[in-house]
């Protein structure tokens, strides 16, 4: 089958992520005689420096007219002095807004041969641990008015019902594929948003019976993390705390290197690992390249349905472990220790086995 993918690298270590996980793509084309046309667009940092404008509408466009977006990550210090509507981010957040990209999606999967790279004890993570984040994407206080005054600023944290809704119905139907519980995390204890947003969840979870539901406040959440991650299978959240939580919950895998996203809820999707670009270690081939290779697999399932092939990719990463194998991040001082082109390398020839 042919597919268009618009590729956004972005700025750091963005393009030599994204060229590793092409480099996957590829060979996961020739193995099922698929055809992917590439197009590559500008975000972020880059996208400012050559047109001041951290999302040009030709990138928009380009987005619109494919099947999927596969992006790398934005920012830097170097835009750090930009201000806030120009900022690299935002033009991250306005392409999520433009797809009408509601729902992100972020495993977080522990390989069991990469136990002693989590900074938590064996006997708490057990066996396959398997948590799966469901954010709010395109709303919540990343997209209320913002004010700047004199010597205050504000940020309007505002949902709707009805961008609630869409989203608990979204990690109902995952966690029916999965392990059928689905945790909501708010601060309905304190925010009149967590406490609509707790109504809504339970009138969408009478239409899933067989969906076992439990509410969490937040702060309660970040802790029950980290002393009993194991209760958890779908965690359901806003855009916030769903921010903060996946970047806690890929922690416990042993890397945030290691953790893809899926973004969707419009007519496209778009994936992305859910780190940052890293400037610090930009262009010396130590980022690892796992988290965008796992993202092209969320790809291939999502937008494409193309399920064997994801799994080929899943099976690919999961043998370059057990292999020994370890970027830098992942290492803690053993296995073998490859930078970012060998890692991708290593990856491609277990697809093609
Ligand atoms: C993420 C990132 C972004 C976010 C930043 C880069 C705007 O942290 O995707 O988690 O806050 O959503
Ligand atoms: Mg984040």
């Amino acid at each position: 089958m042919d597919f268009k993918i618009a590729v956004l690298p972005g700025d750091g270590i963005g393009r030599e992520i994204i060229e590793q996980g092409l480099e996957v793509l590829q060979k996961i084309g020739e193995k099922y005689s698929h055809k992917f046309e590439l197009v590559e667009g500008d975000i972020g940092g880059i996208a400012i420096d050559k047109y001041d404008n951290p999302l040009p509408q030709e990138t928009i466009d380009m987005c619109k007219s494919s099947d999927a977006v596969l992006l790398g990550a934005v920012g830097g210090p170097k835009w750090d002095n930009v201000a806030g509507n120009k900022r690299p981010e935002a033009g991250l957040l306005k392409i999520r807004k433009e797809l009408e990209l509601y729902t992100n999606i972020r495993p977080a999967t522990v390989y069991n041969t990469l136990k002693d790279a989590s900074p938590l004890k064996e006997s708490i993570i057990g066996d396959g641990l398997d948590i799966c984040v469901i954010r709010e994407l395109t709303g919540g206080i990343y997209f209320g008015e913002k004010e700047k005054g004199e010597d205050y600023s504000s940020d309007k944290m505002i949902y709707h019902e009805d961008e609630v809704r869409r989203i608990a119905i979204q990690a109902f139907e995952i966690a029916r594929q999965r392990n059928k519980k689905v945790t909501n995390v708010d601060k309905a204890n304190v925010l009149e948003t967590s406490r609509l947003w707790r109504k809504v969840v339970l009138e969408v979870a009478k239409d899933y019976p067989d969906v076992q539901l439990e509410h969490l406040y937040v702060d309660n959440a970040a802790m029950q993390l980290v002393i009993n991650p194991r209760q958890f299978d779908v965690i359901v959240t806003g855009n916030l705390f769903g921010d903060i939580l996946s970047d806690e919950a890929s922690m416990i895998t042993g890397s945030i290197g290691m953790l893809p996203s899926a973004s969707i809820g419009g007519k496209i999707g778009l994936y992305e690992p859910i780190h940052g670009s890293a400037p610090d270690i930009a262009n010396q081939d130590k980022a690892n390249p796992i988290a965008t290779i796992l993202s092209i697999a969320m790809m291939l399932k999502y937008s494409f349905k193309l399920n064997e092939e994801a799994n080929d990719i899943e099976k690919a990463v999961e043998k370059f472990l057990e292999d020994g194998y370890r970027t830098l991040d992942i290492a803690r001082g053993s296995g073998k220790v490859v930078g970012t082109k060998e890692a991708g390398r290593i990856i491609c020839e277990n697809i093609i086995k």
